[in-house]
């Protein structure tokens, strides 16, 4: 079985092909047309225009990614996402299915795409070992998701305010570094000391699983108000540790009370270098037999083989969307 994944739920218009060989997932094609370049000129995604460029690549990029290949089953982001975003690959599923007699369509959540991006790739496992514990960290999102095995989520904690991703942004905005923030953070902090400034670490021995983030933002603004002429590479190490503290405590915590055979890390955050070690790290240390599952650095950020590897198992079941039924859902959570 082949399936054409298609994501556009954010400012990556992107399309993949994915099929199954012995057991592993193998990426035949995974293509990504950025649209950095013009949101950065704003400071962030602008939704109308990101509309624009989805619509604009969306035929090119699916092409790319077929090649000469009729899948069986296309794999769409539904949602979340913004609606101006998910509405062009939505459409494109829809119009693909019923131009091709009617292949069927597996309507794909964002996030349960970012869970499944860790069995893309040579070095990849085959399969999540459950009861899992996962830790997603995004633009939009910072939740804590158990899970028992495929299409079982319990929402074990979340941020109340800001998700990382955003944190890392805005933080980054203040310092004068260009959107997305997060990658220019985590190269300035290599040059910069971890303990130059003690950054609060907020919730980390909070008896729940929840975070929260904007009192971590506000406290860079105001390091940086009242101190000018600042080391910005001790403001981003400092700042990268702090988050980095919080999160893998927490995630550390959830997995040995659930006790889990896995912890996953991903979404976009799961990039950052210092977050990937200190969690691998603190595992090693504190749960020697648990499983760490974290993507290969290409399906970190959006892209759309992860959608179809999510698809997939959905596909498995049958779990399918009529072309004429299908719509999308941006505020669509993977569980509540
Ligand atoms: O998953 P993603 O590509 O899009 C969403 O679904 O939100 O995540 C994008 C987020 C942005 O906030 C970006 O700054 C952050 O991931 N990010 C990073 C790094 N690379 C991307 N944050 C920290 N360190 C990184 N290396
Ligand atoms: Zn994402």
């Amino acid at each position: 079985m082949y399936i054409l994944g298609i994501e556009t739920s954010c400012d990556d218009t992107a399309a993949a092909l994915v099929t199954q060989r012995g057991g592993r997932f193998v990426v035949e094609r995974s293509c990504v047309s950025s649209q950095i370049d013009i949101h950065k000129i704003y400071g962030g995604v602008v939704p109308e225009i990101a509309g624009r460029k989805h619509a604009d690549s969306i035929i090119p990029v699916i092409r790319e990614a077929l090649g000469n290949t009729r899948p069986d089953a296309i794999a769409v982001t539904a949602g979340p996402g913004l609606v101006t975003s998910l509405v062009v690959g939505v459409e494109a599923a829809r119009a693909l299915s019923y131009a091709w007699g009617g292949v069927p369509i597996v309507r794909t959540n964002h996030i349960e795409g970012h869970i499944y991006s860790t069995l893309l790739g040579e070095t990849a496992p085959t399969e999540i070992a459950f009861p899992a514990m996962a830790l997603i960290v995004s633009g939009g999102h910072t939740e804590l998701i158990l899970m028992r095995g495929h299409g079982d989520y319990t929402l074990i904690g979340r941020t109340r305010d800001d998700a990382v991703g955003e944190c890392f942004d805005k933080a980054a905005k203040v310092m004068g570094l260009e959107y997305p923030g997060g990658p220019k953070i985590s190269k300035l902090a290599l040059e910069g000391k971890r303990d130059a400034i003690a950054f609060p670490r907020p919730m980390k021995t909070s008896d729940d699983f929840d975070f929260s983030f904007a009192g971590l933002k506000t406290s860079v603004l105001y390091y940086l108000r009242d101190n000018p002429t600042a080391n910005h590479a001790d403001v981003c190490a400092s700042f990268e540790q702090a988050v980095t503290d919080v999160l893998v405590a927490k995630t550390v915590r959830a997995a040995q009370e659930y006790n889990t055979a896995s912890v996953i890390l991903s979404g976009g955050v799961s990039a950052n270098r210092y977050l990937r070690e200190g969690l691998r790290a603190a595992l090693v240390r504190e749960l020697p037999e648990c499983a760490v599952l974290i993507p290969e650095l290409q399906y970190t950020t959006d892209n759309a083989a992860m959608i179809a590897a999510a698809g997939w198992f959905h596909a498995q079941n049958k779990d399918y969307t009529q072309w004429s039924a299908i719509t999308a859902d941006p505020a669509w959570e993977l569980v509540n």
